[in-house]
C-alpha cells in the first residue's frame, strides 16, 4: 500500500521567501516561480492577482485596488493574504496532479515566530497536505547547496533575500549558536537608492525602478569597469517626467550603509563562532545564497573583510526549494532538521 501511495502521491517543497515563492514538485522540478505579491480589492480584500501578474500592477494600481507583498520583511504582516496567496499558487500545481494528498516540506526565515508557523502549517493543511514540515531557510540553502548537513564540520551560509539577511553556521543536523537574521535586504537596497536619487537629484523613483538598477548597476565593492545608466523619474520641483544618468559609483555610496550593517552581521555571526567550527569555515569557506549574492562584487567584499573564502552558491535564487526538493526524497533522513 505505501509502494502504491508513493507512486501516486507527488510530494511538494515550497520556498516561502519575502521576495518570491518557489515551489518544487518531487519527480518533476521548480514548477513555480513567482514574486510573493498579491494585489487586493481595496475594500473587501479579495485577492486579484497574484505573482507576476500582480508584480506589474506594482505602483500602477488605480486606488480601489493595492498590491501587497505580505511576507514583507520575513515575518508573515499579513496572515489571510499570504494564505490566499500560497492556497492560489498551490491550488494551481495540485490540480489534475495528485491522486493521493501530498506532503509538503516549507522553507521559512529562521526568526519565523510560534505563530507564523502555525500559521503556514494551516495554509498547507487546507489545501489538503497529508504532512506538513517546516524547515528553516538557512537549513534548506545548505542543503540545496549540497552541503552534507550531518556531518560534524561547519559550514557558514549567507543567505540575503528580500526583506532579510540571515546568517547561520551549520553543523551535524543543526545551527551552531543560533542563526542571525537581520531585517536587512534586498528591499533595503532598494530603499537606499530611491532615497540617494530623491537626495541628491530630486528625483522620486518607484521601488520596482530601483531593484532595476540595483540589478543593473548596484554593485558592493569598486569595478574594474564603472557602469552607467540611464533613469526616468518624476522631478520633485518641475513635478514632471525627467531621465538622468547615474554611475555604478553613485550607487555604491547609496548601498553603502545598508551593506555595511550585513557585512557587520556577518563578523558579529563569526566572532560567536566556536574555535573548531571557525577552522572549518577557514577551510570552506562562506557560501552566499538567495538573490542578494548576486550583487557584484558581494563575494569581494566579504573575502576583504573576513579575509575568509566566499562563494556565490550556484543558481542562488532557488537554493532553498532545491533544498526542500532533497528533503522529500528521504524526510526520515532529515527529521533532525524539520521543526
Ligand atoms: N542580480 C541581482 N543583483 C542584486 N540583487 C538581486 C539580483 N537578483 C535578485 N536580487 C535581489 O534578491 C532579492 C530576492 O532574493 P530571494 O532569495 O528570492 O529573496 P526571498 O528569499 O526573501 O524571497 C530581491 O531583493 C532582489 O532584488
Ligand atoms: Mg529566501
Amino acid at each position: 500500500m505505501s509502494m502504491l501511495t508513493g507512486l501516486m502521491s507527488c510530494d511538494i517543497g515550497i520556498d516561502l521567501g519575502t521576495a518570491n515563492i518557489l515551489i518544487y514538485v518531487r519527480g518533476e522540478g521548480i514548477v513555480v516561480n513567482e514574486p510573493s505579491i498579491v494585489s487586493v480589492e481595496s475594500k473587501t480584500r479579495h485577492v486579484l492577482a497574484v505573482g507576476h501578474e500582480a508584480k506589474e500592477m506594482v505602483g500602477r494600481t488605480p486606488g480601489e485596488i493595492v498590491t501587497v507583498r505580505p511576507l514583507r520583511e520575513g515575518v508573515i504582516a499579513d496572515f489571510e493574504v499570504t494564505e490566499e496567496m500560497l492556497r492560489t499558487l498551490l491550488r494551481r500545481v495540485i490540480k489534475n496532479r495528485f491522486l493521493v494528498r501530498p506532503r509538503i516540506v516549507v522553507g521559512v526565515p529562521s526568526g519565523i515566530t510560534e505563530v507564523e508557523k502555525r500559521a503556514v502549517r494551516l495554509s498547507a493543511e487546507r489545501v489538503n497536505a497529508r504532512e506538513v514540515y517546516l524547515v528553516g531557510e538557512p537549513m534548506a540553502g545548505a542543503i540545496g547547496v549540497g552541503i552534507n548537513v550531518h556531518e560534524p564540520v561547519g559550514s557558514m551560509i549567507i543567505d540575503i533575500g528580500g526583506g532579510t539577511s540571515e546568517i547561520a553556521v551549520i553543523a551535524l543536523s543543526g545551527i551552531v549558536n543560533g542563526a542571525t537574521s537581520i531585517r536587512i535586504g534586498g528591499d533595503k537596497l532598494d530603499d537606499a537608492i530611491v532615497q540617494y536619487l530623491k537626495k541628491n537629484y530630486n528625483i522620486l523613483i518607484g521601488e520596482r525602478t530601483a531593484e532595476e538598477i540595483k540589478k543593473e548597476i548596484g554593485s558592493a565593492c569598486k569595478l574594474d569597469e564603472e557602469l552607467e545608466t540611464q533613469i526616468k523619474g518624476r522631478d520633485l520641483v518641475a513635478a514632471i517626467p525627467r531621465t538622468i544618468t547615474v554611475s555604478s559609483v553613485e550607487i555604491r555610496d547609496a548601498l553603502a550603509e545598508p551593506l555595511n550593517a550585513i557585512t557587520e552581521a556577518v563578523m558579529l555571526s563569526l566572532e560567536r563562532t566556536p574555535p573548531e567550527v571557525a577552522a572549518d569555515i577557514l577551510d570552506r569557506g562562506i557560501i552566499l545564497t538567495g538573490g542578494g549574492a548576486l550583487l557584484r562584487g558581494l563575494d569581494r567584499r566579504l573575502r576583504d573583510e573576513t579575509n575568509l573564502p566566499v562563494h556565490v552558491a550556484e543558481d542562488p535564487l532557488t537554493c532553498v526549494v532545491r533544498g526542500t526538493g532533497k528533503i522529500l526524497e528521504n524526510i526520515a533522513a532529515y527529521r533532525k532538521v524539520l521543526f
